[in-house]
């Protein structure tokens, strides 16, 4: 049985925990504001709010419902686009209108989600993070203009209102951007019972669902009717903290936590803005890092960057074992890698980097935003007090079977990055590298293209 808040009342259903969330919303529940196009995270058509309970109570993102499975929503609050429109529009849906923002209206509910969602998790309510929560919601009619003009509308009416995330919920249902059941969610939540998880030995024969945003896509069919176990209920998986010079994070932590944790902006701070060019908001609310390590894509982001950063995952064994791989070691072959059936990667440890280090994370893709990498590249550097290579990594994706960490650096150690070192750096790399021509460009254009890419590492805005 699952049992959760849909909108306003409690549902429960003993659909397979794998049914996909859209499916139940639209032709169980009857609810056709949610729309249905790609099902496959790309358009944002099918954006709702899932409010999952957190140490200091629901904690709300927009997320796309058709790679959610509904086993993983037991417990939360989910909220569809009638959920928010109980009496009057909402100020939200006020813009929209205002604004001309809608013309076929079909990507309008998934719109008026991800404005909602941004007034809901927005640290600043700044035009640039609402703008950056519309980043997976594509529109064919309107140009943008439209959206975004009614987004900026809507932050100049947040202007000064208070920002404190424990009041967030009750000041938006003040300003009129949500309704008042929000205000009885949490006691409704708390009457949906969670299920114990699952013991050792049925965890063992169960599919591991992360954010599920690979494995949704690749065989949503045959997961319907699977044992699945959800790692985001697992609140034990969820830190991210700096300890003894390493920073840990935990198996079941989302891509867009860890770009907007404070501790990673710290130490990292470039990577609030590289992860942006990672899938899109409704998909990194639910998208971890484990997931992208162990789809093992050959160009998966996150993995390229932390093969720079030296990361290594700690798995636990179904005997309950722990040990170590370094990420650099983990791969084997084309999706081939040292994880066996029923092990969990538990934490990802990534040393704090010595202070003046460079990272920097280069990604070239048919579009900006929302779209796979043709060639993607990190590079960690540490250079000497005068100015020669201390210490280089770089990793490179889309140009071999695996994620590729590039070794036999050393000889470029003592070495100013500059001139003809970087000509040789350069040929160094593209040398290890074997891509194919595909889709997203032909063997020749992703050498060459690597090649600039490792000279746009040492660029004069990086090594500043
Ligand atoms: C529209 C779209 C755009 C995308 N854009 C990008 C992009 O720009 N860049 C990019 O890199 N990727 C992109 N992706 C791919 C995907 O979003 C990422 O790979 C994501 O990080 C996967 O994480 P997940 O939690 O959703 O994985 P899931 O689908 O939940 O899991 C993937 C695999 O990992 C296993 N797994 C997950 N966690 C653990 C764990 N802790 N221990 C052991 N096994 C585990 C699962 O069992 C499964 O086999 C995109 C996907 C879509 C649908
Ligand atoms: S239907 Fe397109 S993102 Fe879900
Ligand atoms: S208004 Fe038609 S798709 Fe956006």
């Amino acid at each position: 049985m699952t049992r959760f808040v849909l909108n306003s009342r409690i549902v429960q259903t003993d659909q397979p925990p794998g049914t996909i969330l859209l499916d139940f919303i639209r032709l169980s529940s009857g609810l056709t504001g949610t729309k249905e196009a790609c099902r496959e995270g790309e358009c944002g058509a099918c954006t709702v709010l899932l409010g999952r309970p957190g140490p200091q109570g629901l904690v709300y993102r927009t997320v796309a419902s058709c790679l959610l499975p509904l086993g993983d929503v037991q417990g939360c609050h989910v909220v569809t686009v009638e959920g928010l429109s109980e009496g009057p529009l909402t100020l939200v849906q006020e813009m929209i209108l205002e604004h001309s923002a809608s013309q076929c209206g079909f990507c309008t509910p998934g719109v008026v989600m991800s404005l909602t969602g941004f007034c809901l998790a927005s640290k600043a309510f700044s035009f640039r993070e609402a703008l950056d929560a519309l980043d997976g919601n594509l529109c064919r009619c309107t140009g943008y203009v439209a959206i975004r003009d009614a987004a900026r509308a809507l932050c100049e009416r947040l202007e000064g209102v208070d920002p404190d995330p424990a009041l967030r919920v009750a000041t938006l249902v003040e300003l009129g951007i949500l309704p008042q059941g929000f205000l009885e969610a949490p006691s409704l939540v708390d009457g949906c019972q969670t299920p114990e998880a699952p013991g050792k030995a049925e965890a063992i024969k169960a599919v591991l669902v992360a954010g599920g945003t690979d494995i949704f896509v690749q065989r949503p069919e045959q997961l319907r009717k699977t044992n699945l176990e959800f790692l985001s209920r697992r609140q034990d998986l969820k830190f991210i903290r700096l300890e003894d010079g390493v920073l840990r994070v935990g198996g079941a932590v989302t891509v867009e936590s860890f770009r907007l944790s404070e501790v990673v902006n710290r130490i990292f701070p470039t990577l609030r803005d590289d992860l942006l060019l990672h899938s899109s908001t409704i998909l990194r609310n639910r998208a971890t890092l484990t997931g992208n390590l162990v789809n093992a894509s050959p160009v998966g982001d996150v993995t390229i960057i932390l093969l720079a950063l030296d990361a290594t995952l700690e798995i636990r064994t179904p005997e309950g074992q722990t040990r170590r791989v370094r990420l650099a070691e983990f791969y084997r072959g084309y999706k081939q890698f040292d994880l066996a059936p029923g092990e969990l990667i538990t934490e990802i440890r990534i040393p704090e980097p010595a202070p003046g280090t460079r990272f920097n994370f280069e990604k070239v893709s048919n579009r900006e935003i929302l779209d796979i990498a043709a060639v993607n590249t990190a590079m960690r550097l540490v250079l000497a007090p005068d100015g020669t290579i201390q210490d280089l990594r770089l990793s490179a994706g889309g140009v071999a079977p695996v994620p590729l960490f590039i070794t036999g650096l050393e000889g470029f150690r003592g070495r100013k990055p500059e001139g003809e070192t970087l000509g040789l750096l350069a040929r160094h790399v593209v040398e290890m590298v074997s891509p194919i021509s595909d889709i997203r460009g032909s063997a020749t254009y992703k050498k060459l293209l690597l090649g600039q890419l490792v000279r746009a590492h040492f660029s004069a805005e990086v090594l500043s």
